[in-house]
């Protein structure tokens, strides 16, 4: 297949109506923190365990297109030992894969972060895509205050974000491009209107600068929302806020817009997504990537014990059902169990 047709062809398998992503990518600090929040020790083995239990539920591929892994999870076996790409590929899920390593400060601009990855990211990806993934992951975080994030931070992260879509294009991997504008603060919805609408204007500028095809990307942004030290926006508000930044700033060639969850509740990013999706046609296709959002509730049924088996691929499946409902306008809070 040409490199244009494996984009094209990923791409189609991503974007489809009712279908999201699960961002199952958390990095080894990530996941050890996500586990001990459900009194678990995160060793090699119980991430195999868990993961291979969430990528499981019978009629996961209903609801979820792609899955996003972490390295060390692309390379793992399933509990019944097979290949994890493999195992997501025999229910009609694309395998993806994280590629960034990771955020720092960004240096002589206090408060502002940077991503790191780009050395040697040619190299890793032909080897992930041998590996079985056909779509990337990278992660770049901007941090809200009444002067953060500053144009230095917006500029520089926008062109690592840019020439990483390049790379993964040139050779047939679709990019996920995710500008994360983080909820934390006492910020105003407006605030974050303000900022995500900047930050995101300035990835496309970089993206057009490095001749990336918008057709065969996705936008992973944040939802528009008040800092999460404020009362909460109802979801009409989020959507309205944040169509109108995305209508201003994202190209309608962008096939997906897929959120991040940021921290909201599995509940709360459900309804805010129906609503998004409850005001009529868009010019994208609006869907999910959540990592917390899917699988909070997998990981407290869970608790590390395998005996849970069920109860974790029911939690997991539910969440799945739920914002594949939200994808089309028609989740009502009465189908929450
Ligand atoms: P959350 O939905 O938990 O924000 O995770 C999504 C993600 O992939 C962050 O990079």
């Amino acid at each position: 297949m040409s490199i244009q047709n494996e984009l094209h062809s990923t791409i189609q398998r991503l974007v489809q109506p009712g279908k999201g992503i699960l961002a199952a990518d958390e990095s080894h600090p990530t996941i050890a923190k996500r586990f001990k929040a459900v009194g678990v020790e995160s060793t090699e083995d119980l991430r195999r365990e868990y993961r291979s239990l969430i990528f499981t539920p019978p009629g996961l591929g209903d609801f979820i297109s792609g899955v996003i892994l972490f390295e060390e999870t692309l390379g793992q076996n399933s509990l019944d030992n097979v290949p994890i790409p493999k195992l997501l590929e025999s229910q009609g899920i694309v395998p993806g894969i994280k590629v960034d390593k990771g955020k720092k400060p960004l240096v002589n601009a206090p408060g502002d972060e940077i991503t790191y990855g780009l050395d040697g990211l040619d190299d890793r990806l032909e080897i992930y895509k041998s590996q079985g993934a056909r779509f990337a992951k990278w992660r770049a975080v901007y941090n809200i205050s009444d002067t953060l994030p500053s144009r230095q931070a917006m500029e520089a992260n926008a062109e690592m974000l840019a020439r990483y879509a390049a790379l993964c294009q040139s050779i047939g991997i679709v990019p996920i491009v995710e500008p994360e504008v983080l909820i934390n603060g006492n910020h105003s919805i407006e605030r974050s209107a303000e900022v995500n609408e900047v930050v995101i204007a300035e990835v496309f500028n970089a993206l057009r600068r490095h001749r990336v095809q918008l057709e065969a990307m996705i936008l992973k942004p944040s939802m528009v929302t008040p800092g999460s030290d404020c009362a909460k926006a109802s979801p009409e508000e989020v959507a309205e806020a944040t169509l109108q930044v995305f209508r201003r700033v994202v190209p309608a060639a962008v096939p997906g817009i897929n959120f991040l969850s940021g921290g909201q509740t599995p509940e709360e990013a459900t309804r805010n997504l129906n609503a998004m999706n409850s005001g009529g046609q868009q010019p994208w296709n609006l869907s999910f990537s959540y990592g917390r959002a899917l699988q909070e509730p997998a990981q407290k049924a869970w608790a590390g014990k395998l005996d849970n088996a069920n109860a974790v691929q029911h939690a997991m499946l539910e969440r799945a059902r739920l914002n594949g409902a939200a994808c089309s306008g028609s989740y009502k809070a009465d189908m929450e169990s």
